[in-house]
């Protein structure tokens, strides 16, 4: 007996770190900003733990948080010497600091050098050196308890890094496929849970959507509707030479590419150059990746065209009679709304599918992802919500934040493949409704 309750003891107390009573999935509510188009999330931070509101980035390695006001009781660095670091070891260290100690400033600590996906930050005007931090970060489980997330790794940022960032917003939180990103961080902290999170952005201008992290489903939303099982499979593809990338360490982008293989429009096939849909060997350019940062989905030149003309050519058919009026920037073809039929859908017109690695795998967009309404001074117009992207220095198609709305997308890390839904509105639900079930722990 004598010799089994030390072993025992231990035991427990090491269970009584690891946040195994938590309901999962653990969520946030994502609530974009009118004036700017950004996808916001709320997460808890520090000690005493702090609402703190962060930009959504799919394509961040790690996530930043200002702190040239940071007061938490919690914080710690990182030892450049310790075991930590080795994970964020790419990144450097600051050997000493000659400021006053504090969560940006320490001896012997791990850096990172952010960035802002809204608008680049000037490192000639902003010391682009930050402290690597650890602190609690907690979000609600599904029965609304906040669920702490003890040793949570982020960068330090000074305040010239929230440039054009929406108001309120003090950093970005990154959902990238990268070890320190949040869905990643969450999953390593919960050992069974699946390394998967599911994101449902919000078509509406008032009731947020939210992300899922740390479940495979169900996903319940109003009336009993379990969108895990609507969702259709593709893989998700890294690029080796994007942002972050380390061709010498093998390292991939953290962010998420598509195998998109061709569009049609109205059931008709868009002639595309194919060349650009796959990323480049050795440029890292070309390919299809996902954005929350980006409004409206962007097309190289060549691709804008010819979707255009195939979209402009479908509307004028005698099945949506449309004709185009003077169209307003950035968008290239507007039709006058009051022409313009109205569905569960949104806006009537011709539907746009994005065809994945296989002909069946289908991605399909109808009015209400593939339109936006303009609304200003004299004109009232649905213009076609994609935009030139010019020549290519990035990928040839970024499927942007408009196009994704009331969508369910899951990012299945482990198993490297995305599920959609496509438009969540044909069920008779949207990313407003989703529903916490309460009951079985
Ligand atoms: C790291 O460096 C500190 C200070 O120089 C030292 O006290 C500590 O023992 C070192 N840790 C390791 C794991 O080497
Ligand atoms: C770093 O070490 C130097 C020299 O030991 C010391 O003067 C300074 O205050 C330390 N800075 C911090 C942030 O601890
Ligand atoms: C940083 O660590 C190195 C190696 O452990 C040590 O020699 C140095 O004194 C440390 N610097 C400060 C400012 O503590
Ligand atoms: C297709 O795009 C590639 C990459 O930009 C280019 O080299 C090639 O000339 C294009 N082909 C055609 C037929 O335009
Ligand atoms: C479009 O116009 C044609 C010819 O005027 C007509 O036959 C057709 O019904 C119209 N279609 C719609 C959807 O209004």
């Amino acid at each position: 007996m004598a010799k089994l309750a030390v072993p025992l003891l231990i035991l427990f107390f090491l269970l009584s770190f690891i946040p195994s009573q938590a309901a999962l999935p653990l969520h946030t509510p994502i609530q974009k900003d009118h004036s700017t188009g950004q996808y916001i999330i709320t997460a808890y931070l520090k000690t005493p733990l702090k609402l703190t509101k962060l930009l959504l980035d799919l394509g961040a390695t790690y996530s930043w948080v200002n702190c040239d006001d940071y007061i938490s009781s919690t914080y710690q660095h990182i030892p450049c010497n310790g075991s930590l670091a080795k994970t964020i070891i790419d990144y450097g260290c600051m050997n000493t600091c000659d400021d006053p100690p504090g969560p940006n400033c320490g001896n012997n600590s791990s850096i990172f050098i952010p960035n802002n996906p809204i608008k680049a930050v000037d490192y000639r005007k902003v010391y682009g050196v930050n402290a690597a931090l650890v602190d609690s970060l907690a979000l609600p489980d599904t029965q609304g308890s906040l669920v702490s997330i003890n040793n949570f790794i982020f960068s330090c940022a000074r305040t010239g890094f929230l440039k054009g960032l929406a108001k309120g917003v003090t950093g970005v939180a990154s959902l990238g496929n990268s070890m320190l990103s949040i869905p990643v961080q969450i999953n390593k902290a919960f050992s069974s849970s699946p390394n998967c999170f599911a994101m449902c952005l919000s078509g509406s201008t008032s009731q947020p959507g939210l992300a899922l992290f740390g479940s495979k489903g169900p996903y319940n939303f109003l009336q009993g509707i379990d969108l895990s099982k609507s969702l259709v499979y593709t893989p998700l593809l890294f690029n080796p030479l994007g942002r972050d990338s380390d061709p010498d360490t093998h390292r991939l982008s953290p962010e998420y590419y598509l195998g998109l293989t061709s569009i049609k429009v109205n059931g008709k096939m868009v002639a595309l150059n194919k060349t650009l849909l796959a990323i480049d060997g050795e440029s890292g350019f070309g390919g299809t990746r996902i954005s929350t940062v980006l409004p409206y989905t962007k097309l190289q030149s060549s691709i804008y065209k010819a979707f255009t003309l195939a979209f402009l050519k479908e509307a004028a058919s005698s099945s949506f009679n449309l004709t185009t009026t003077k169209p307003v920037k950035p968008f290239g073809a507007c039709y006058p709304a009051s022409a313009v039929k109205n569905t569960q859908m949104g806006p009537a017109v011709p539907i746009i599918e994005l065809v994945m690695d296989r002909q069946d795998v289908v991605w399909k967009m109808f009015g209400s992802n593939s339109m936006v309404r303009v609304t200003k001074k004299s004109v009232d117009l649905w213009c076609l919500g994609f935009v030139d992207g010019g020549g290519i220095d990035g990928p040839s198609i970024v499927i942007g934040g408009h196009q994704l709305e009331d969508n369910l997308l899951q990012f299945d890390l482990q198993s490297k493949k995305l599920g959609f839904s496509s438009s969540i509105l044909s069920k008779g639900t949207n990313c407003a409704d989703f529903k916490f079930s309460t009951g079985k722990i």
